[in-house]
């Protein structure tokens, strides 16, 4: 065997070595799975509609309707109104517009405005508007009476009711009492 041989052998045996290392490389890359170290999508568990209801139950903790109602600001309320005067009118005897007409709602019987056509869901929910079912109402009309015909989303603030509730009881149901604020 001479140099130039051995240099051949060598040579050859260098380049399989190579090949493996090319092979091993490549197969590394096409196959090894590698894992993100945080899942890239969140899953609910739920956890943050449970810090969410939380919060709400804090805000529901907060003054109540009451306390809200003594210290209510009326002339907010009738700016907060504005929110309802496309479908509300509210003088006495006021025509009864895409809602029925709200002077003196307070204390009245749920549904009871003459020539307006009420869906059957507020009829059947029955009973008087008093300062707890108008908040409740305010707050979320489609869950306080499922199926009312009433598109409004609510009024989320507890203050912004207790205002526009204090400017409706102005309207002929000042006599009204209110509820106990404690
Ligand atoms: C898009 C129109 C619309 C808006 C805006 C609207 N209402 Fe109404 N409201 C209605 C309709 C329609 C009804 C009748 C609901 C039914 O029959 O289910 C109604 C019913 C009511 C009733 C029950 C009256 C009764 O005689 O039993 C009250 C109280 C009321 N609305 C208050 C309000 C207040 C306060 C606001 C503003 C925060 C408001 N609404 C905003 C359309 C509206």
């Amino acid at each position: 065997m001479n140099s130039f041989e051995l240099n051949k052998i060598a040579g050859a045996v260098l380049a399989g070595a190579l090949a493996v290392v090319v092979v091993n490389a490549v197969a590394d890359i096409a196959v090894s799975p590698s894992f993100p170290e945080e899942t890239a999508y969140a899953i609910d568990t739920g956890e943050a509609d449970a810090t969410a209801s939380t919060a709400t139950a804090a805000v529901e903790e907060g003054p109540s309707l009451g306390v809200l109602l003594a210290s209510a600001d009326v002339s907010k309320g009738e700016k907060v109104f504005k929110k309802c005067g496309a479908c509300h009118t509210v003088d006495e005897g006021g025509a009864n517009k895409i809602g029925p007409n709200l002077y003196g709602v307070l204390n009245r019987a749920k549904g009871a405005v003459d020539g307006f056509s009420y869906s059957s869901a507020l009829i059947e929910k029955g009973g008087d508007w008093s300062y707890e079912s108008l908040d409740a109402f305010l707050k979320k009309p489609k869950e306080y009476i499922k199926g009312t015909k009433m598109s409004f989303n609510g009024l989320k603030k507890p203050t912004d009711r207790a205002d526009l509730i204090g400017y409706l009881r102005t309207l002929g149901k000042d006599d009204v009492p209110l509820p106990a604020a404690n």
